[in-house]
């Protein structure tokens, strides 16, 4: 299968993920491209503080996974942006991750993948998964491993 893995990362822990997730995906035997959202300066506050730079388009893929940190309690603001203006997923399987720093409950995880899925859905994609993944310390290698486990077993 033919997956993108369409990520926006600004210090890099979500971008990590991502290519461990594609070499999971590859060793399974599918086509796993990593493509990265970016923008003109720094990560903005909110939405519509920026331009894109890279808009990753999803059409040529038969799955898309979207990763991004969350931000302030909530999915990023660019990645925000990004899923408001993404074109049909009709036909396609999606599934996503976040990385986040804080352990602990009410502090955006679920918010941020809660809002991929519904902008996934609500572009006709069927949603097969979502993982958080806590780059706290002592948690880490093990939320990232099994969030790239997960993802790497849905296609
Ligand atoms: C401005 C800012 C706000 C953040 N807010 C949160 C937050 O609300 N909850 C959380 O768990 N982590 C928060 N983080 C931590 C990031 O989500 C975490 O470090 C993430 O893995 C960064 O991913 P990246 O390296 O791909 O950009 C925040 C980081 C920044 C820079």
């Amino acid at each position: 299968m033919k997956v993108g893995i369409i990520i926006y990362s600004q210090t890099g822990h979500t971008r990590e993920v991502a290519g461990l997730l594609q070499q999971n995906l590859a060793e399974k035997g599918h086509q796993a491209s990593i493509e990265e959202i970016t923008i003109n300066g720094k990560t903005p506050a909110q939405p519509g503080q920026f331009e894109f730079l890279t808009k990753p388009d999803p059409v040529q893929y038969d799955a898309v996974i979207f990763g991004s940190p969350v931000q302030a309690f909530n999915l990023n603001p660019v990645m925000r942006a990004y899923l408001d203006q993404l074109p049909s997923l009709r036909g396609k399987e999606a599934a996503c991750f976040i990385t986040k720093q804080l352990p602990v409950k009410w502090s955006g995880g679920t918010q941020a993948v809660g809002k991929i899925k519904s902008a996934c859905e609500a572009k006709g994609a069927m949603v097969k998964g979502a993982e958080i993944v806590f780059w706290t310390e002592g948690k880490r290698t093990e939320s990232i491993n099994k969030a790239v486990e997960t993802l790497g077993g849905l296609f």
